[in-house]
Formats: structure tokens, sequence, C-alpha cells
């Protein structure tokens, strides 16, 4: 397939690009700063100008489009900022991909959308799927409901087939070797405090199985992914103890519901995604670190 995938130098898109080049597909790299991405042919625009990106699409006339370009993390810039661009950039790149006759397009939302860390929210239920209530409680969670509601809207309007994911707190394959996460910290020191990965429900997900489900949904039935969403895990939780031992002190948000998270069990369910796509992450944090372990420092940084 020849797919673009805007936001391909960020830290999903890096993955994502790389992922889809090398099972095979066409894949054209947008973002306003080219990432020099082996295999990808990287068009630098800002998505902001609409005639350019409309020019682009019509020029390239791909396949597909999987829309990651925004602003990725809550509060990282001024709130007004978070919902104009995001939202503007979604618009412009649905659109686009909508009128240059794209057969899909897949966008990314978020888990922010239910609503955890506000003051009083509760978890409806544990695990928590695509069914729990959104809530947005940021102007980052209420862009990626607008962008959710824009998929439904194109879903229901264009002859493209369009849908949306939610990955998890996503770490690229350097922050597994130490390098800092989006919040500064790294993987190790996020372990060792719950309380930093409690913020996000002891979510995440290896951008290199985020790119293997954004090939699984480029190649899924049009049934399953049109006007579809999907929460997008690691299938263990980051935490070195069980949730249903941690929720207490650090997540006291999830309820008693969570003491049925025994095990290594996630807080947010990926039986959607395993049972209408075929998807299941193959990476979980103990065996990446360990493998990063393994590997010598001047290894790592060459
Ligand atoms: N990283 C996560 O944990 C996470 C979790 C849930 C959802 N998401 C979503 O996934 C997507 C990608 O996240 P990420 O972590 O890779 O973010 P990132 O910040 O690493 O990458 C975003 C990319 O978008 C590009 N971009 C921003 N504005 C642009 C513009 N006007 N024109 C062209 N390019 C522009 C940036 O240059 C950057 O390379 C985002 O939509 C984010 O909200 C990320």
């Amino acid at each position: 397939m020849h797919v673009v995938v805007t936001g391909s130098s960020g830290r999903l898109g890096r993955s994502v690009c790389a992922g889809l080049a090398a099972s095979g597909h066409t894949v054209v790299g947008v973002d306003r700063a080219p990432a020099r991405l082996d295999g990808v042919d990287e068009r630098p625009i800002d998505l902001r100008d609409e005639p350019a990106a409309q020019e682009l699409l019509d020029q390239l006339r791909p396949d597909a489009v999987v829309h990651l370009a925004g602003i990725a993390v809550p509060f990282s810039a001024p709130e007004r900022e978070i919902l104009v661009t995001n939202t503007t950039l979604a618009h412009t790149v649905l659109a686009a991909a909508a009128r240059a006759g794209a057969g899909r397009v897949l966008a990314a939302s978020s888990p922010t959308v239910i609503g955890y860390g506000a003051p009083g929210w509760r978890a409806a239920s544990v695990p928590i799927d695509e069914t729990h209530p959104a809530h947005p409680a940021n102007a980052y969670a209420l862009s990626k409901i607008v962008i959710e509601e824009t998929v439904r809207m194109f879903s229901r309007t264009a002859a493209t087939a369009f849908g949306f994911f939610r990955p998890c707190y996503v770490i690229s394959p350097e922050e597994w070797a130490g390098a800092p996460t989006q919040q500064g910290h790294t993987i190790a020191e996020r372990l060792a405090d719950p309380a930093l990965a409690a913020v996000s429900l002891f979510n995440y997900l290896d951008a290199r199985d985020a790119a293997a489900f954004v090939d699984a949904w480029l190649s899924a039935p049009a049934e399953e992914v049109d006007g579809e969403g999907y929460f997008v895990g690691a299938g263990d939780a980051l935490a070195t103890r069980p949730v249903a031992e941690l929720w207490r002190e650090y997540a006291p948000a999830l309820g008693e519901a969570a003491d049925a998270l025994e095990g290594t069990r996630p807080v947010f369910s990926i039986d959607k995604a395993a049972e209408r796509l075929g998807w299941r992450p193959e990476r979980d944090w103990r065996g990446e670190l360990a493998a990063a372990s393994a590997v010598p420092t001047e290894s790592r940084a060459s």
C-alpha cells in the first residue's frame, strides 16, 4: 500500500514509518521537521497550511493516510493552542485525504479522553474498554474527542473508511535503553516510583507494537475499521507489582473493580483489537529492559 504518515518525525511516527516500510508498504512521511528516516520519502510541510496539505495529498494520491501530527502532551502548550492546533490539523488532513481519494484514514486519539486524572473522576468499569464513557478534562483530551467525532463525521459522509485509535503511553526503542520518556523521567524511574505511572493508569505501548497495530488496521476488513475506535496498549501493566496491589495507594479512582487485575494484567483492555483485527502486542517492559541492558553502552549510542 502507498501510505502517508503525518507526524512522521515524532516518537510514534518514526516507528510507524519504519514498521510499515519494513512490511512492504511505500511510505511517505509528512512533518514540519524531517527525521532522515531510512526507506521513507519525507515531505517537510507545516500542516497548518491547508492548501499545501491538499496539494501534497492530491499529488501523492495515497491508498491510506495515518494522521499522527499534533501536540502530543497535555498542558505542553496553552490550552487554546492545543485545542485549535490538534482539531485544525486533523480536519485539514482528513478532509484532504478524502478529497484525494485515499481508501483508508486512521487518526490518533488518546486514552485521556475518558478523563482520568480529573478531580472526582472514577472508573465506570475495570478493565477499561471502548465502551467506557468519555469525559475529557483538559484541552488535549477535548481535542481528541473532537478528532474522534471528526473521524465519525467523515466515516458517515465519505466513501473512505475512517477510524481512530487510542495509543497508550508510547515508549520508543531508545527509551528502553534509558533515554528520557515524554514526561522527562526514564522507564526505570517510572517503574521505581508507581506514582509516576499511576498518572496514566500504568498503561504503556511499545512504539513498534503501535506500528504493527497500524499495519493490521490497514489490512483489516473495512467494516472492522470504518467509524471504529480501538484502545492500543501493552498486554501488561507498567508496574513491578499487580495493579490489584497498587491501586488503593496510587490510583484510588480505579475503585475496587481493580482487585480483578491480578498478576500483570493492564487496566486498559485490548480485547477489541485482538478479536477484530487479530493484533496483539509482542513486547513487554520486562523483555525490553532485559534486552536493552544486555546491549553494551557503546553499541546503543551508535
Ligand atoms: N506519545 C504518546 O504516549 C501518545 C499517547 C496517545 C496519543 N498520542 C498521539 O499520537 C500522536 C503522535 O504522538 P507522538 O508521541 O509521536 O508525538 P510527537 O510530539 O513525538 O510527534 C508529533 C509530530 O507532529 C509534528 N507536527 C506537529 N505539528 C505539526 C504541523 N503543524 N505540521 C506538520 N507536522 C507537525 C511534530 O513535528 C512531531 O514530529 C499524537 O497525535 C498524539 O496526541 C501519543
